[in-house]
């Protein structure tokens, strides 16, 4: 990416060589020097969009990394020819460029992190996040199990998402449970509160305060890995279980929630964007028999594919191990347990993805890291 002049009038944008002329608006409403830039919030000190766009450059030079442009209006600034670029990237260019791996039953070297003191402002910090967004999870060992510590990790973060449960719930099995995870049964591979409206949380943590059984053993699922294997070995499926919404519903005394989404969500270019997965919680709205008929068919081979030993990582959280996942994208479990043969906790809370791209940017500007 170029930036060319021509007769120090216009100013060329040049990708790979597509020339395009870069709007002279587009210019002056970037201009960043302090009297129109607040230098501490970086926020506009003028208002672009109450301004005539009719502008137009009265001269332009470029001087080694620098673009210097004179407005007619009486304006003049510098630009660092760098910054631009990266602004042309992309949207969001830093966060896309981390490329989501997929993974199976075979990944075997889950690399932990560990937890220390003044941790959120690492470059240790950092790598985790890096990770996260590779593989859709992370385990940091040695949380501190004292005073719903998780709640103190997810807000130095971002922040904590309050639902229906709580700003944190307590996952251990107790008499009359309003949720299956508050027993000792066998917890299918599933996304967590596919009900919610518009979406379902982004990010889960699971603290483990106390494990003392032999069973319970924490499962996930890629449903990326999943739906990408979906696509290629059973087009017609991948195709109806991304296109037929269904309802998830969840109640209990205080509130009923309701929410519809495809099993397999795509983005507007018809990539992969999310999953939802909640065979306590779904509803097939009514098809012509013969459609429902494929749906069903097309539900089991999903659901056969997110239950089979290919796709399934296990292991067992004990105390202090906090996993943060994403629940847009993989699916998690566990295996019973039989809470008679001592305790088993877990802490569990949710944060958006704001939080962890906002973190992320943050630690990048930190540590200079392009
Ligand atoms: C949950 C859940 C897993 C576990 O509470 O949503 O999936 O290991 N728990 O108990
Ligand atoms: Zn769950």
């Amino acid at each position: 990416m170029k930036i060319e002049l021509i007769n120090n009038k216009k100013v060329i944008l040049d990708a790979d060589g597509s020339k395009k002329e870069i709007h002279p608006f587009w210019l002056r409403e970037r201009v960043s020097e302090s009297e129109h830039l607040d230098p501490g919030t970086q926020q506009r000190l003028f208002d672009p969009a109450t301004m005539n766009f009719k502008i137009d450059i009265d001269e332009a030079k470029i001087d080694g990394k620098y673009l210097n442009v004179k407005f007619n209006d009486g304006i003049s600034s510098k630009y660092e020819i760098k910054k631009l670029s990266s602004e042309f990237a992309g949207i969001d260019n830093e966060l896309d460029s981390i490329e989501k791996i997929q993974w199976d039953c075979n990944f075997k070297n889950i690399k932990n992190f560990e937890y220390k003191d003044g941790f959120f402002d690492t470059k240790e910090m950092y790598e985790m996040l890096i990770s996260f967004y590779k593989y859709g999870f992370v385990i940091i060992k040695n949380i501190p199990t004292k005073n719903n510590f998780l709640i103190q990790f997810g807000n130095s973060i971002g922040s904590v998402k309050r639902t229906n449960f709580g700003e944190h719930f307590d996952v251990k099995s107790k008499p009359n449970p309003n949720d299956l995870a508050y027993t000792g049964l066998h917890l299918t591979p599933h996304t967590d509160n596919p009900y919610r409206n518009p979406l379902p949380p982004c990010i889960q943590i699971l603290h483990c305060i106390e494990n003392e059984v032999s069973g319970g053993y924490s499962t996930l699922v890629d449903g990326y890995t999943v739906s990408e294997m979906l696509k290629k070995v059973k087009p017609e499926y991948y195709n109806i279980l991304s296109s037929v919404k269904v309802r998830f519903r969840f109640i209990d005394k205080d509130v009923v929630l309701e929410s519809w989404s495809e099993l397999i969500h795509l983005d507007q270019n018809k990539n992969f964007k999310s999953v939802r997965f909640s065979t306590r919680l779904d509803y097939v709205p009514i098809l012509e028999k013969k459609e429902l008929e494929l749906y069903y068919e097309a539900r089991k081979y999903l659901s056969d594919l997110y239950n089979s030993d290919k796709y399934r990582i296990e292991f067992k959280l004990m105390p202090g191990d906090l996993m943060m996942m994403d629940n847009h994208r993989l699916l998690h479990g566990r295996t019973a347990f039989n809470p008679n043969e001592g305790r088993r906790f877990l802490q569990g809370c949710y944060l958006d993805f704001d939080s962890t791209e906002g973190k992320l940017r943050h630690l990048k500007r930190k540590f200079g890291i392009n």
